[in-house]
């Protein structure tokens, strides 16, 4: 084994040998301890050249992920280690892009592993074929029909807890691009037997097991069933769990799947029914019951579970009752009714149960090819995956084990005819230098089972037709007549068995040493079977059953299409479809995946040396190794050969005129390919080595890429050139066009100078004209107007002379009347005094002044020198006479009524006439001092003892003695002070203890000012350096302004001979010690009434409001 450790660059780190090719030495054992050493590694897989042994690991290897898919992507299959990932992706890849279809065939043992498999090819292939909502929907249809056809066609075996218990084969289409389509799938003959009956230690299939357990309350309710697993007769007790099996939850993924499928509500229920039924007809019992001609009846002893797979599947309970106790058998038109015993009632329910089962499994098959099915009718690429039971031996080994037994000969067959027979002699075929490679054929072993005349299938099939009593020991003798000198085959009566020491091979049996090791079969039921018969009763009464999906299922049952030819039995059946496949496969690039059990326990970790050198030696690899080494591993018919390689040589590219021989020849020579890699046959050219092959495939991809680069690069010329002769003549056209255009555009120019020269012209002309007719026409006008000219001095000298003639004409009127005059006065003159007009004219004025005056007389207004009444002017000439009359009658009036004043009225109405020139129309204080008369002492100091000092102190005349207010310069405050005004000075005296505080001679006083506004304050200003003005100006304020303004202006003008200065204004200033402060009236608010206040605002500025 030390030399097994060289590796080739090729298979780098690999453990033990990955192709077992390159094994040294090869034999038996070497080839048992590198498959050992893999596996104890996880290496299950491992190749003889191109062919893929797997090993079962029974655990989940983390070798199936998408980054493996990936690394295996694209990737030659030699290239990495082996995997079934490489497998797929070159039947994937040459069935794409070499247009060959494939298939895959899976072969071992039950539970080596097959099914698994082509799980994995399938979900390989599905992720790297294309992509696209539609290619993934087909994808998914055809992954999921694994789910739903496992649930109802596997079940846990001896050998396999999850044993296909059906052939399968299908096959995936692909467009031309690798697309997936759709597909095909054919199912091989359902173990249905199993429905009815498991060995010890097995289930029946997986479906019964999910419904119980995975449905819900309300689901199991419809379909009539119970959780319960041992009510049911057809569920075997003993193995009713399985371990790691998770029946509910595979429950869901069936549903699921079957949605995904595309099974409708309405037949996932009627499915589902169908199973409900099947699984209730095994608790239908039968009791005997005896007739009077002596014939045992059966009956059915609890009617309940038929009334309710009667409701189930809409049959009338009646005909299903008949069709168990009764057997019409009809022969030339003759019906003749047989009743059935109890045996007989049992056989015909489980006949029942079985074919409804697998007629259920076929219509599952066909519902499924219906959604999966191409929808296009284009050329299709098919793959076939091939996952069919594997070779099994059980205990009791029956009809099913030798069908399914058979079936595994038969690929055995395909396996050798095409990789060892064939590839010999295909050698010596064509002429190419071989030493033969003993191996075992089992076409011996097929000739037993299958010959038409001879074989085990005729035998059955000829027992079951021939009239008579046929029984299965019958048809064991038969055997042991014709097959008794077959190698193959041995029974206690046949030749081969007079030299058996084995007495263990019991009478009803016989054994056939397969391929894969002796089987041993029991003979009872072979017959049965093999007629597969329903009576025809229980057919009529499913076809009338008012469910659709039963209905279909029981075609025969339609009473007018009644056929009374016997139906092909199963075996033949079986045949017919067998041979078809192997057919279909010969067709197809063969890849083979053999799959080998590492043990019987279903246990991960063992390697069961002897169970692995069985499979290996039955198998038939150690051969195959030997041939595939002697020999060489391509081969390609010269013309596909040039076809596909003639790019690498200059001399067959493009074409090759000579024979494709000739050209592979010059085209292996011109590649440099040693001379020992390949040898010429006949019509072929053999490759020995995979590598060579591969280098010659890479050189093909690198000359393609190299091609298509040189056809883009053509491409891309032509693309060009014809891109830029299209543009060259789009460019003659837009320039065509645009020259038009700018043509159109010069014209267009052209004209319109033309027009605005011919406009220009045109309007000068009329111009011209214009003027001309104008010129005429002020010819015309002048020519009217100095007519009218003419026509008005004409007729103003007219009109003159009109004039002067109505002057005249007057004139000589006016001579005329003073002429008359004259001439009258003349003539009267000598009646009139000479100035007698003159008279009348005076006595006539005199007259009308008289009565003026008189009327005047009358018309007096009264002597108030107020009234301002005045009669109306009569006569005009006396207008100013008039108003002479009525200004004299006022001051006579007024002198009247000043003469009646005494001299102190007189005086008072001197002192207003002062205050009103003084004030009106200055203070608004004044109006309201009219009415008032001034008293001058309104204090009477000389009565009122308090003021004797005062009194005493002033010796002179009191003028004016009144209290007023002084107004306090540091708060604007008053202070009550008796105003003293005598001839000659002016005091302020202490109101309550009279007491002088300032006196100020008169001639200091030069002026007093005052607000124009409704306020009695005034300031008295004193002249600047006298004595008084020490203290500074008074500022005061008296309810009798107007009074004591007027006073002492007027004593002062009296006194001093002079006009005291009397200021109005609403703003002052008042000298107070050293300090000038200015007083400003402003309008105030009414809030204290109509008393003015005084505020001080600052140090200069005192603030009057006044209301
Ligand atoms: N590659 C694998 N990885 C992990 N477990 C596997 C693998 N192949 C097979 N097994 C395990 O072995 C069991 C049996 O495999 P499978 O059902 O494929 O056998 P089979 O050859 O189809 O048998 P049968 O002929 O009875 O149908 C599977 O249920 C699984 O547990
Ligand atoms: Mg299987």
């Amino acid at each position: 084994m030390a030399k097994m450790e060289v590796k080739t660059s090729l298979l780098d780190d690999m453990i033990g040998v990955g192709d077992m090719v390159l094994l040294e030495p090869l034999d038996e054992d070497s080839f048992i301890n590198n498959l050992k050493k893999r596996f104890d590694h996880n290496e299950v897989y491992t190749y003889i050249g191109s062919v893929v042994i797997s090993i079962n690991p029974y655990r989940s290897l983390p070798i199936y992920t998408p980054e493996k898919v990936e690394e295996y992507r694209n990737r030659n299959f030699y290239e990495l280690s082996p995997h079934i990932f490489a497998l797929s992706d070159e039947a994937y890849r040459s069935l794409r892009d070499q247009d060959k279809d494939q298939c895959i065939l899976i072969t071992g043992e039950s539970g080596a592993g097959k099914t698994e498999a082509s799980k994995l090819v399938m979900s390989y292939v599905a992720a790297v074929c294309g992509k696209g909502a539609e290619v993934n929907q087909v994808k998914e249809q055809l992954l999921q029909s694994n789910p739903v056809l496992e649930a109802f066609g596997n079940a846990k075996t001896v050998r396999n807890d999850n044993s296909s218990r059906f052939g399968k084969y299908m096959d995936i289409e692909f467009d031309f691009k690798g697309d997936p389509l759709g597909g095909v799938i054919s199912n091989y003959l359902l173990e249905k037997s199993r429905v009815v009956k498991q060995p010890r230690g097995e289930r029946n299939f997986h479906i019964f097991y999910q419904i119980l357990s995975g449905a819900s309350e309300d689901f199991l309710c419809k379909l009539k069933l119970e959780q319960d697993f041992s009510r049911y007769n057809y569920l075997g007790l003993d193995s009713a769990k399985v371990n790691g099996v998770d029946d509910a939850a595979n429950f869901r993924t069936v549903r699921n799947a079957m949605q995904i499928v595309g099974f409708m509500d309405h037949e996932t229920q009627s499915v589902f029914e169908v199973v409900a039924a099947v699984l209730k007809l095994g608790n239908i019992e039968f009791k005997p019951e005896s007739r009077v001609n002596g014939l045992d009846e059966s009956k059915i002893k609890d009617k309940n579970e038929l009334k309710e797979i009667c409701e189930l599947t809409g049959i009338d309970q009646s005909v299903l009752e008949r069709a168990f106790s009764f057997r019409t058998v009809e022969a030339k038109q003759e019906k003749v009714s047989t009743t059935l015993n109890v045996a007989q009632a049992y056989y015909a329910r489980d006949a029942l149960a079985k074919n409804l089962y697998s007629r259920l499994f076929s219509w599952l098959v066909t519902r499924i090819n219906e959604s999966i099915k191409a929808q296009t009718k284009v050329r299709k690429k098919v793959m076939g995956v091939l996952d069919i039971y594997g070779f099994e031996i059980f205990e009791d080994n029956s009809f099913e084990q030798f069908i399914i037994n058979y079936c595994n000969e038969k690929l055995q067959q395909i396996f050798i005819e095409l990789t060892l027979k064939e590839e010999q002699e295909e050698y010596i075929r064509e002429g190419i230098e071989w030493t033969h490679i003993e191996y075992f054929n089992n076409a011996i072993i097929c000739d037993l089972i299958e010959n038409n005349q001879t074989g085990i299938l005729a035998m059955l099939d000829e027992e079951c037709l021939r009239p008579g009593t046929v029984t299965d020991d019958t048809f064991l003798e038969k055997l042991n007549q014709v097959c008794a000198t077959h190698q193959h085959f041995e029974s206690r009566m046949s030749k081969c068995s007079r030299f058996l020491n084995d007495t263990t091979l019991p009478h009803s049996c016989f054994r056939i040493q397969h391929y894969a090791g002796k089987v041993m079969y029991q003979v009872e039921g072979f017959v049965d079977k093999n007629n597969d018969l329903l009576y025809r009763d229980l057919s009529q009464a499913m076809w009338k059953a008012n469910h659709s999906l039963i209905k279909a299922l029981f075609p025969e049952g339609n009473p007018a299409k009644i056929n009374l030819k016997r139906p092909p039995t199963a075996g033949s059946q079986f045949k017919a479809s067998v041979a078809t496949l192997m057919k279909n496969l010969q067709t197809k690039n063969p890849n083979y995946i053999r799959c080998i059990k590492p043990n019987d326990k279903k246990a991960a970790h063992v390697f069961n040396d002897a169970l692995v050198c069985h499979q290996i030696r039955y198998l038939g690899l150690l051969e195959n190794v030997r041939v595939r080494r002697a020999g060489y591993a391509f081969r390609q018919a010269y013309e596909p050969c040039l076809e596909r390689y003639k790019m690498l040589c200059k001399q067959t590219w493009p074409h090759w005129r000579g024979p494709a021989r000739a050209g592979v020849e010059v085209l292996f020579n011109e590649l440099e390919i040693p001379e020992e890699e390949f040898s010429f046959g006949r019509s072929k050219i053999f490759i020995r080595n995979p590598r060579t092959l591969f280098k010659l495939e890479d050189l093909r991809k690198q000359r393609l890429e190299d091609l298509a680069t040189l056809i883009e690069k053509i491409y891309r010329g032509w693309k060009c050139r014809t891109r830029f002769l299209l543009m060259k003549k789009s460019q003659i056209v837009i320039a065509s066009w645009y020259r038009r255009y700018a043509q159109q555009k010069k014209y267009q120019k052209i004209k319109s100078s033309a027009i605005i020269v011919q406009s220009y012209i045109r309007g000068w002309k009329a111009r011209k004209l214009l003027r001309e007719l104008k010129h005429q026409r002020r010819c015309n006008e002048a020519a009217t107007i100095i007519a009218a000219y003419w026509h008005g001095t004409q007729a103003r000298s007219e009109l003159r002379r009109l004039k002067e003639e109505a002057r005249n004409k007057h004139a000589i009127a006016v001579i005329w009347a003073f002429w008359l005059g004259y001439k009258v006065r003349r003539e009267y003159r000598k009646f009139f005094r000479a100035n007698a007009g003159r008279k009348i004219y005076e006595f006539t004025l005199q007259r009308l002044i008289q009565k003026y005056f008189l009327e005047m007389k009358n018309k007096m207004p009264s002597l108030s020198p107020i009234d301002k009444n005045w009669p109306a002017r009569p006569y005009l000439f006396l207008d100013s006479t008039h108003k002479e009359l009525k200004r004299i009658f006022h001051l006579w009036r007024c002198k009247k009524y000043r003469d009646q004043f005494t001299d102190q009225q007189k005086l008072i109405y001197e002192e207003k006439l002062e205050a009103s020139e003084l004030f009106k129309d200055k203070k608004a204080l004044y109006p309201a001092s009219v009415g008032q008369p001034f008293q001058g002492a309104y204090l009477e100091i000389s009565k009122n003892p308090k003021y004797k000092k005062l009194k005493d102190a002033v010796d002179e005349k009191i003028i004016i003695a009144e209290v007023v207010n002084k107004i306090n310069r540091a708060n604007g405050k008053a202070t009550s002070r008796i105003f003293l005004l005598t001839k000659n000075n002016v005091l302020l005296a202490d109101q309550k203890s009279g007491n002088i505080k300032s006196e100020v001679p008169l001639g200091d006083v030069i002026k007093v000012s005052m607000s124009s506004q409704n306020d009695g304050f005034f300031a008295v200003h004193l002249k600047e350096g006298s004595g008084a003005a020490g203290k500074g100006d008074f500022l005061l304020s008296s309810d009798h302004l107007i009074e004591m303004a007027t006073k002492l202006y007027r004593t002062t003008l009296s006194q001093t001979k002079q006009k005291l200065n009397i200021e109005i204004s609403d703003e002052f200033l008042v000298q107070f010690r050293q300090d000038k402060v200015c007083v400003k009236f402003i309008q105030g608010s009414q809030k204290n009434g109509n008393i003015p206040t005084c505020k001080r605002k600052n140090n200069r500025l005192l603030e009057v409001a006044v209301p």
